[in-house]
């Protein structure tokens, strides 16, 4: 057992720093996002020891397409060796694997492999890893809101939890906590629905160095914080 206490069901991870942890030992940014690759294959396996039920990973921002042509192209590989590489290992964890975001976008070889990896995981029963790829918030939302239209839903008739169900993420709980790594305090268009009463933790670690021991950390520091969702404290109010 590695951390006993409360586990959040649903944690997301904006994982930032790769260019910076790269610079400063005057290596091309590319070799931060391979050390960042060693980082989340140790997080994805502690996160299913653990008992998550959901692990969600902000690897490719709908910006990151901004990116110099090698750089959007190295991150592309690195995603598609991950799946080959790990596609083992996650079946031996019981990880089901899925995306959220623009999929469509990415070259026809990588969409290949990743439909290739969430089929052959789709059976599994443990934690299940989403990768964020090609992904922002106010896109999915947007995306949702164009099927809801075509769905022909009448406003009257429109919930939050309708809504949920159009999104990206429908089927999967909120996050309790969101962690970002890297010393930026922004939550930079990451499951901004869902994120609405996420716990947050901000670290200053860069992701190449985010080990096994800051995620457990991160998920003590979680332990500790009490959860209200817009109520009163419990405590608070006790005599
Ligand atoms: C942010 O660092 C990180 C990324 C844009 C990419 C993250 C991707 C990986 C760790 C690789 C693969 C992921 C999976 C799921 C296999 P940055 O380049 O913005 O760093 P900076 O802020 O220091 O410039």
């Amino acid at each position: 057992m590695l951390l006993t206490g409360r586990i959040p069901k649903h944690a997301g991870i904006i994982m930032d720093g790769n260019g910076r942890w790269a610079e400063s030992r005057g290596l091309p940014r590319v070799e931060g996002h391979r050390r960042g690759v060693e980082r989340t294959k140790e997080v994805v396996e502690v996160a299913a020891e653990l008992g998550l039920k959901v692990l969600t990973l902000y690897a490719f921002s709908t910006e990151n397409w901004l990116r110099p042509n090698s750089e959007v192209t190295t991150l592309m590989k690195l995603l598609e060796l991950y799946l080959k590489r790990e596609l083992g290992n996650l079946v031996k964890n019981n990880v089901v694997f899925k995306t959220i975001g623009d999929i469509w976008r990415l070259p026809e070889d990588i969409q290949k492999v990743i439909r290739e990896t969430e089929e052959k995981t789709s059976l599994n029963k443990g934690m299940i890893l989403v990768a964020a790829w090609s992904y922002s918030g106010r896109n999915e939302i947007l995306r949702a809101v164009k099927k809801v239209l075509c769905a022909g839903i009448k406003p009257e008739d429109l919930t939050e939890e309708i809504f949920s169900s159009y999104l990206d993420t429908a089927a999967l709980p909120s996050p309790d906590l969101i962690i970002r790594t890297g010393g930026e305090m922004r939550i930079s268009n990451f499951l901004i629905w869902q994120g609405a009463y996420s716990e947050l933790y901000f670290t200053d670690t860069l992701w190449p160095d985010f080990t096994k021991d800051e995620f457990l950390f991160a998920i003590q520091d979680y332990q500790r914080r009490e959860r209200r969702f817009g109520a009163i404290s419990l405590k608070a109010d006790a005599p």
